[in-house]
């Protein structure tokens, strides 16, 4: 692609970027990450676009989530394990449930920009710069700590580095085997969907002796003890993408080596702005946040710049409408892509649009408004005969208390006991497979009814 290059993006108009009081040090950061290794490699990106091409067609359904905001502070091991556990686990009841296969996406390994509503936030009655992601400025309630300090960026490099290291050696080191399907349950276990799961593991290890019993083994063995996982995150930043930034020497394209896939926010969306400009350019598979300020006009505009080619998985529609607002936007959207022959992705995030102030003044979600979105998401698409091809969204796997509601109910009042979000909050391991057995439902009736209609 001559005509573009990783600089280009500073040109535009930008948005929810930091200004840098330090153009030296910003400079010698930038040049810093510009010698290092990338993230990720062409052919994985390459890979993961081949499956989100599937997803398109609806013969794999997306899962990505993980942290709103990693941080620096809670950067471990035990971490990394169980958000990825945890995902595994979801990854498990749609495959076994709904008979699909599952595409797995992290929000993981350099999502650590935020986009905020404003430029100032109140922290204990002070009025002090918002917080912008470890990435960027420092989550502390102090004025000095909020100023964007550009040597934050070789840190989250690192810590990107080392998630993913681990990332791929439990991807592929025994650790994602099927025969492990029992030891992934995490230390929920009175909650009645554990229950639903242990007896959904025991199927499946029953099944998998079957085949060991009747000699089914060799080819059918790699398949069953690695799992895929792709990283993901926002490009906001995009002085850090644009350093990690790099030409395929396969393809002679270039790639974003910040992480598999990229996406562009709600709040950055412009088609003619920076950040649009920035992801056009390379050939990871694209994100783009649909929200409800989102015209049908700007989305065919925002189709024919990031994807001109109309190539297959390279473009994911991220709805995020709120519960109770899908059916007013989402078929305007469906048409508008049906009018531009688009093939996209589209996945739901019933996270960004369901959040609240609880009555005890913390920030939350009820997760009977996640769930409702979820299921208006599946009945639009079932409705205008489209792909509902996946979910996007914010969980851990610690026993958190951000969101309310699930099986074990976490009330308003509840929600001070373990309230340990950086920025969103996020689903704990519970709700996210309460979530898991929702889709895994919703698929299954989707199929059956598909299959019904084939019939008649
Ligand atoms: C996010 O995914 O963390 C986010 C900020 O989303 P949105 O851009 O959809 O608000
Ligand atoms: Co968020």
């Amino acid at each position: 692609m001559a005509e573009w290059h990783k600089t280009d993006w500073r040109r535009k108009p930008r948005v929810q970027m930091p200004d840098y009081p330090d153009a030296d040090r910003l400079k010698a950061v930038e040049q810093r990450l510009a010698s290092y290794p990338p993230l990720v490699f062409a052919g994985e990106a390459r890979r993961l676009k081949g499956l989100l091409g599937e997803v398109a067609k609806g013969n794999a359904f997306l899962l990505q989530g993980g942290d709103c905001a990693e941080s620096f502070a809670e950067f471990s091991a035990d971490n990394i394990r169980d958000t990825f556990k945890v995902i595994l686990q979801m990854a498990m009841v749609l495959t076994y449930g709904a008979k699909v296969p599952v595409v797995k996406v992290g929000r993981m390994a350099g999502q650590f920009a935020k986009p905020r509503s404003a430029a100032t936030e109140l922290v204990d009655g002070r009025e002090l710069p918002s917080y912008k992601g470890d990435i960027i400025n420092g989550f502390e309630a102090d004025e000095k700590a909020r100023i964007p300090d550009p040597e934050r960026m070789l840190q989250a490099y690192l810590q990107s580095a080392a998630t993913l290291n681990l990332l791929r050696a439990f991807s592929t080191g025994g650790y994602a085997d099927v025969h492990k399907v029992h030891a992934w349950t995490l230390g929920f276990t009175a909650a009645p969907e554990a229950e639903k799961y242990r007896e959904m593991a025991n199927r499946i290890s029953d099944t998998l002796d079957f085949m060991e019993a009747a000699g089914i083994r060799s080819e059918a063995a790699h398949t069953l003890q690695t799992v895929e996982f792709f990283t993901s995150h926002e490009a906001l930043l995009l002085e850090y993408e644009e350093a990690l930034t790099r030409v395929d020497s396969t393809t002679g394209q270039w790639l974003a080596g910040s992480g598999h896939m990229i996406w562009i926010g709600d709040r950055t969306r412009q088609p003619d702005g920076a950040h649009v400009e920035y992801c056009r350019g390379v050939q990871n598979p694209i994100g783009l946040k649909c929200g409800p300020s989102l015209t049908s006009g700007h989305l065919k505009a925002l189709i024919q710049k990031l994807n001109p080619r109309n190539e297959p998985g390279r473009l994911t529609l991220i709805a995020r409408f709120g519960a109770g607002s899908v059916a007013e936007h989402l078929p305007r959207l469906i048409r508008a892509v049906q009018e531009e022959g688009a093939q996209v992705a589209w996945v739901c995030d019933p996270m960004h649009g369901n959040t609240i102030k609880s009555s005890s003044g913390y920030k939350t979600r009820p997760f009977d408004s996640v769930l409702r979105e979820v299921r208006e998401f599946f009945a639009v698409h079932n409705a205008e005969g489209t792909i509902p091809g996946g979910v996007h969204f914010e969980m851990t796997g610690k026993d958190v208390t951000e969101c309310t509601g699930g099986v074990r109910a976490v009330t308003d009042e509840d929600l001070s006991d373990r309230y340990h979000t950086a920025c969103d909050p996020r689903l704990n391991a519970s709700q996210a497979l309460e979530l898991a057995f929702l889709v895994a439902e919703e698929l299954s009736a989707r199929r059956a009814g598909v299959k019904q209609a084939e019939a008649v």
